[in-house]
Order: structure tokens, then sequence, then C-alpha cells
């Protein structure tokens, strides 16, 4: 399912920038420009970013900064 349609961006290219250390919103647009654009995508960026376990099983939002 596309997430960022601007950048043609799925929920598992969201969660592969998450994993790679970019947790945030805007860590995830400087990284790959998903919701640097039009932002329709941002809500869904952060959702994504609440429910989404990075590999030592901390929520990637636990940690965002
Ligand atoms: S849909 Fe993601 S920036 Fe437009």
């Amino acid at each position: 399912m596309y997430v960022c349609i601007c950048h043609g961006f799925t929920v598992e290219d969201i969660q592969f920038q998450i994993r790679a250390g970019n947790s945030s919103v805007n860590k995830i647009g400087r990284s790959c420009g998903a919701g640097g654009d039009c932002g329709a995508c941002v809500k869904k960026i952060q959702a994504i970013l609440k429910t989404t376990v990075i590999d030592d099983g901390k929520l990637a939002m636990r940690i965002a900064g």
C-alpha cells in the first residue's frame, strides 16, 4: 500500500527508513523526501512511526527526538 504518492513510497519503504535510524517525520523527509512535498502523507508516516518496532524491540516513537 502506498503511503506517499508524491514519492511512490510504500509502508515497507517507510519502515525501512525508520529502521535505518530515521525516527521522526522530519528525519524521514530529509532522508528520502517522503512528507516533504504536499504533506498529505504526514499523518500516515506518524502512524507508522508509532507502530514500527526497530531491531532492538523498542518502538521507534519512543526514541524519536
Ligand atoms: S503524498 Fe507524501 S509528500 Fe505528498
